[in-house]
């Protein structure tokens, strides 16, 4: 055998094991891998001249190139790994990380006040057995005013100003009342208790204290023999629950065009409250509601027979309730959305 051929390998071997002492990176690592073990690279480059050699040659110039492949490979491996290691070690001394830190604090949500309101009212009347019912926020004339009893130019209309689409007949209602019909034709003849919450617009001027744009939580009971003293008596109830068991409930006669006969609800005011004087003017009471017992034209309008059935209503304000619960003197915090005034409650 031509030992030439031989310590062509050896060459190779030690050129190769000495360039890789060079290599002080893992790019510089990976470029020599390409110009050794790469299709074009020498390690490929050398095997391929065995079909050069005389073929009694070939084993041993074989042999000894499997073995150069391997130690060059292995050399290659270890000394990767070791640059890995190395910059690993570089990065995290450049940018220690302190494990005892304390983490930075996970910015919690919670739910709005107006929200957190809507929900205990739903709860109070969830245990006296009414169920929540949602009703549209687009609404036509006729339900939110001719099927509550109030025929066009019928002046009690008056008492809603209201925002009118470009579509002749179709507005945004003014308040929860026309889901009265749509829950009744949707559950006549059963009996109905239900609470009609959602969003209501008016075409007002907003103050401090008219928005709009507010809520409002409607309440229809349908059913045999329901009378005033049904009324009175759920909403005390509901009032307690949600101010205090010891507070007074007071009813005013009214006028709603939807209910007959109509009233109001005021609740009387701790006077030990520094803000009684300014939020009852006076008085001592705050009205909290409208209600009344539901007119017989509306309850046929439902699909009620008013001979066999009867019921009450009521409309509140929860923004308004809000504001008492919590002495917020302003109803346009509940829809600027400013983080200052939201992260009270
Ligand atoms: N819809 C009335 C309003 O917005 C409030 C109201 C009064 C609702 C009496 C009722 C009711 O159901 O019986 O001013």
């Amino acid at each position: 055998m031509t030992t030439s051929a031989l310590d062509e390998w050896a060459a190779l071997e030690k050129r190769g094991l000495d360039e890789l002492q060079g290599c002080t990176d893992e790019a510089a690592l990976r470029a020599w891998h390409t110009r050794y073990f790469g299709d074009k690279g020498e390690v490929p480059a050398m095997l391929r001249k065995v079909s050069t050699l005389p073929p009694n040659e070939r084993k041993a110039f074989g042999q000894t190139g499997n073995v150069v492949k391997t130690k060059l490979t292995e050399a290659y491996d270890l000394a990767l790994a070791n640059a890995k290691e190395a910059a690993l070690q570089a990065s995290l001394s450049a940018h220690p990380l302190d494990v005892t830190l304390p983490g930075r604090p996970v910015p919690r949500g919670r739910l709005h006040v107006a929200t957190q309101v809507m929900r205990q009212i739903y709860g109070i009347f969830a245990d006296m057995g009414f169920q929540v019912y949602r009703s549209r926020e687009v609404e036509d004339d006729e339900t939110n005013f001719g099927l509550l009893n109030m025929p066009p130019h019928h002046p009690a209309r008056d008492m809603w100003d209201t925002f009118h689409t470009t579509t002749p007949g179709v507005l945004l209602r003014t308040h929860t009342s026309p889901g009265q019909i749509h829950v009744m034709r949707e559950f006549c003849p059963h009996p109905i208790r239900a609470v009609l919450p959602g969003m209501c617009f008016r075409f007002e001027q907003v103050t401090t204290r008219s928005e709009m744009q507010f809520e409002q939580v409607e309440g229809l009971v349908v059913g045999p023999q329901v009378t005033m003293a049904d009324l009175i008596g759920t909403i005390t109830a509901f009032a307690r629950r949600l101010f205090g068991q010891e507070r007074q409930i007071r009813i005013r006669s009214s006028y709603f065009p939807f209910t007959e006969p109509s009233i109001e609800v005021d609740i009387d005011w701790p006077k030990d409250d520094p803000n009684a004087d300014r939020l009852t003017k006076g008085t001592g009471w705050l009205e909290i509601m409208g209600a009344g017992m539901v007119h017989p034209v509306v309850l046929r309008n439902g699909g009620y027979d008013p001979q066999q059935v009867s019921g009450f209503a009521f409309g509140l304000g929860p923004q308004r309730i809000t504001m008492l619960k919590h002495a917020i003197d302003d109803i346009r915090q509940f829809w600027a959305n400013d983080l200052r005034f939201l992260q009270q409650f």
